[in-house]
């Protein structure tokens, strides 16, 4: 494995207070970089002060967006310990989606091994106060100066890390969601499945329209029927209907999230009854007439848990839980958070 070089910076920045830390606008002392060429492949793996980065105006990422992104957490036990939660899933999802993207693989190992030690230099910015984390933020962009559309020659891979706080201003209490009738997020075939930039940006639209009528998130749906349940905001999304856990299937349009994968693990090893398969949202609304609609919530990991207290479709306002959090999301957040800050029993072996 190559060498990691370390410059480390002789002008450190003042750190937030842990109190109403924001989500994603903080950064700490060191980034690490590495770059790519055709002749070199991956190189220079270095470790340098937080800086701006210097591209070409004509680089491909401005103009055709060739660039992927991930997202994971650090945090720091009582016993001074550094956790992270499943990073190998997302060193896997980080190639699968450089895979889509025409984007040279990276060394998952080595990628691993960078994040560690970053990490471990910028470790006294990981915040310790209930429901905050470091937020790791892994990128790969390219680089080359080309407007012809093509997979760029040479490439930058980056890691910023950000202490954070509740990625929704309503923290754990249940959000007003609006479900999105005419925009999609992606279709089968399309990009909907890998973390890059393009995802995000097409679904700001929706987002906008959707926050000036008082609702917090979007839940999309399928992009050819506009009928089955796909995502929620850029969040996985399940219901409880009658006792029953359903997540919409894995289908080549919806993002297989970490926390998603976590959250279907830590029920069968509850023994909850819990199924991946198409729902669509008519089923939700007459699950919903009959009583039987008990839960519903997001899964990410900058949210971790996203309880939805209501959803409006087709003129129809469906009350989830009496607006309230339920029992099920509340646990679940509890557990994963427990087990992610190592206060809790982690049975399935997923913090390292
Ligand atoms: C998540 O972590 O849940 C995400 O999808 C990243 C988000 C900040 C865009």
């Amino acid at each position: 494995m190559q060498e990691i070089k370390v410059q480390l910076t002789d002008n450190k920045k003042e750190k937030p207070t842990d109190e109403q830390l924001p989500f994603g606008r903080y950064f700490t002392d060191h980034m690490f970089v590495m770059d790519y060429s055709q002749e070199k492949g991956w190189y220079d793996a270095r470790i340098i002060p937080y800086q701006p980065i210097v591209l070409d105006p004509a680089a491909i990422v401005f103009h055709y967006g060739q660039t992927i992104f991930e997202g994971l957490k650090a945090y720091v036990t009582t016993n001074q310990d550094v956790l992270l939660f499943r990073p190998e899933e997302n060193m896997k999802r980080m190639n699968r989606s450089n895979h889509r993207l025409c984007i040279p693989e990276l060394d998952e190992n080595l990628a691993l091994e960078a994040l560690k030690k970053l990490i471990c230099i910028d470790r006294d910015w990981i915040p310790t106060q209930e429901g905050t984390s470091l937020y790791i933020r892994p990128f790969v962009f390219a680089t080359e100066p080309y407007l012809g559309v093509a997979p760029s020659t040479t490439y930058q891979f980056v890691i910023i890390l950000s202490p954070v706080g509740a990625y929704y201003k309503e923290g754990m209490n249940p959000v007003k969601i609006a479900v999105e009738s005419e925009y999609v997020r992606a279709v089968k075939g399309g990009t909907g499945d890998a973390k890059t930039a393009g995802n995000y940006a097409s679904a700001l639209k929706a987002q906008e329209v959707a926050e000036k009528e008082g609702y917090s998130q979007v839940l999309w749906l399928d992009g050819k029927e506009h009928k089955y349940i796909e995502e929620v905001g850029s969040m996985n999304v399940f219901f409880k209907i009658d006792g029953e856990i359903i997540t919409p299937a894995i289908n080549g349009s919806i993002l297989q999230g970490i926390t998603r994968k976590s959250v279907i693990e830590l029920l069968k090893y509850w023994e909850i009854p819990v199924i991946e398969r198409k729902i669509s949202m008519e089923e939700v609304y007459q699950a919903y007439k009959e009583g039987k609609l008990e839960e519903a919530f997001g899964t990410g990991t900058a949210a971790v848990i996203s309880p939805i207290g209501e959803l409006f479709w087709n003129d129809y306002k469906i009350t989830i839980h009496n607006g309230a959090t339920g029992e099920l999301s509340k646990k679940l957040y509890d557990t994963l958070t427990g087990i992610q800050t190592g206060k809790e029993e982690d049975p399935l072996n997923w913090v390292m």
